[in-house]
């Protein structure tokens, strides 16, 4: 998932058609072509960064093919160094400098899966093989998916070289079938960026001042990224680390994590873009309207985003900063958590982020102003601050009133007053279920309750779903009196 950044400019979309065509010397082992045919419009891929530049164009896919074939001829998966070096060297002679775009990555003798043939991966790699195998058939999609989770060691090169391994073995089963080259072209153009907004880049050369800003960039596929800049402190390593371990953790209710660029002084974390915007963009814009459903939905989807990182098989995650400018909304207004997992590397006491405080003001717990300690509580008590606002559309501080108060507490006196309905934010046009705005209200005060007192986020998702539930059975069992008269 590195993307090819290697300059304080990185991931530029190079505009460039550059057709060539070399036969190869004899003197290789390998039967390949070596046809460069980088088209920016037709966007050969660069499998993830794994090659340094996008020259190696389609010659890389015909390389993959050539070891394919052999592979099935000799059961032989890398050429070792001799023999790669004659390859490439015909290859560089004709004047095309091959060797510096990755492809001598791919060489044996350097341990690991890099020695491996095909008995080997069929024995060591079995379920990787059988899963590629099998969802490369279904989609490209999934095909990525199950490329992207061979792991083969520490660092990303032994893990790519893992990957090839498997997939050489792969293709060989069936050389020369035309299913191969699809299964080479998906995976070489969706495993990474190496296009991005130009203007933005540029931007980013002027100025480094603007750490946290987020971008709009493209994949090679067309699919749009949001780039997000974060200072790099120089723990490039641990950097890497973190993210990569971030880069596992997939939920629909997640905004995904695609990658990275590094540079010297900047780091760039790639997200899906979620073409919605922000959930304070909708809950406070003058012409966003939620209707109680969407609203509900929404509450349902962070809920289960956070119940997924707390009960995270590696060890609970705490987000540290909920609040609607964090959570974003996709294609279908479905609730996505954004830079959850950030505080883990700050709190590994390198401070990647370190433009970035952690927590904001009125979402943060009453307790962590005492010890500075963060549990799954603390996300609890902003879930519910951010629930209060989903339901009253009000901001946290109304500083236009005499005397400002959080609005938990706010809510807390009307819920005494006995008078909810007011806090009913007036943009829902009273078009709501009675009964479920009061089970979702009465949970937002248990979940800005003491510490002792809230709930888990499981028992938060069940009882969003109720009302949900709920709230759904009555627009369909009530006659559609609000219509126009
Ligand atoms: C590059 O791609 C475009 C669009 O796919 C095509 O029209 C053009 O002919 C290609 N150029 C070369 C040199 O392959
Ligand atoms: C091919 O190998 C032969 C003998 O090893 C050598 O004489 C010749 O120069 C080589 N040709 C190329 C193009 O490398
Ligand atoms: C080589 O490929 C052919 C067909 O493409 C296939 O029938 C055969 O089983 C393959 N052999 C090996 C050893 O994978
Ligand atoms: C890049 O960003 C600029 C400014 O936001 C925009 O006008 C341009 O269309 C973008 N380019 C692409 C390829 O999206
Ligand atoms: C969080 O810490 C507090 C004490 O500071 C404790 O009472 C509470 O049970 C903890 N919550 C979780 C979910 O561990
Ligand atoms: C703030 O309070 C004023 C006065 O009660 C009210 O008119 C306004 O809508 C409130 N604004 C928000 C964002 O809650």
């Amino acid at each position: 998932m590195k993307m090819a950044c290697n300059f304080t400019i990185v991931c530029i979309f190079i505009m460039a058609n550059i057709t060539a065509k070399v036969a190869v010397s004899t003197n290789c082992t390998l039967d390949f072509e070596f046809k460069e045919s980088w088209n920016s419009s037709n966007g050969n891929g660069n499998w993830g960064g794994f090659l340094n530049e996008n020259r190696c164009g389609t010659t890389f896919n015909g390389y993959l093919e050539a070891l394919c074939i052999r592979a099935n001829r000799t059961g032989f998966i890398f050429l070792d160094l001799s023999e790669q070096t004659r390859c490439l060297n015909s290859v560089a002679r004709s004047g095309q400098h091959v060797s510096i775009c990755g492809i001598e990555k791919l060489t044996s003798g350097g341990g690991g899966c890099s020695d491996y043939a095909t008995v080997d991966v069929e024995e060591k790699m079995g379920n990787e093989l059988r899963s590629l195998s099998e969802n490369c058939r279904v989609s490209c999609g999934s095909c990525v998916e199950s490329w992207e989770s061979i792991n083969g060691g520490s660092h990303y090169e032994e893990s790519m070289i893992c990957r090839f391994a498997v997939l050489v073995a792969l293709t060989s089963l069936k050389a020369g079938d035309d299913n191969n080259e699809r299964i080479y072209d998906c995976l070489s153009k969706n495993t990474g960026v190496y296009a991005e907004n130009e203007s933005a880049t540029d931007d980013e050369k002027k100025s480094k001042v603007r750490t946290g800003k987020v971008y709009k960039g493209i994949l090679s596929d067309q699919q749009q990224v949001a780039i997000k800049h974060i200072l790099n402190d120089g723990n490039e390593e641990t950097f890497v680390r973190e993210v990569k371990s971030l880069s596992h953790i997939k939920h629909p209710n997640l905004v995904r994590l695609l990658g990275y660029c590094l540079s010297k002084q900047d780091c760039f974390l790639i997200y899906e873009l979620c073409p919605n915007g922000n959930l304070a963009k909708w809950l406070f814009g003058k012409d966003k309207v939620l209707s109680w459903i969407q609203r509900l939905e929404i509450a349902v989807g962070i809920a289960r985003g956070l119940r997924f990182l707390h009960t995270y098989s590696e060890g609970c995650i705490v987000h540290r900063d909920i609040k609607p400018t964090n959570i974003l909304l996709g294609q279908n207004l479905e609730a996505k958590l954004s830079d959850f997992g950030l505080s883990k590397l700050i709190d590994n006491g390198e401070t990647y982020v370190s433009s970035e405080v952690r927590g904001t003001f009125g979402y943060v717990d009453p307790e962590y102003w005492n010890n500075h300690r963060v549990n799954s509580s603390g996300d609890v008590f902003s879930f519910g601050v951010v629930l209060l606002q989903i339901l009253s559309g009000k901001k946290v501080f109304n500083l236009s009133l005499d005397k400002p108060m959080p609005l938990d507490k706010m809510a807390r006196i009307l819920s005494r007053g006995g008078s909810v309905k007011e806090f009913a934010d007036p943009k829902l046009g009273g078009e709501y279920s009675m009964e479920a705005f009061d089970i979702t209200f009465k949970l937002a005060l248990s979940c800005t309750s003491v510490k002792q007192q809230r709930p888990t986020m499981e028992q938060v998702v069940v009882n969003l779903e109720e009302a949900l539930h709920i709230s759904t059975m009555a627009t369909a069992s009530s006659p559609q009196i609000h219509e126009e008269l």
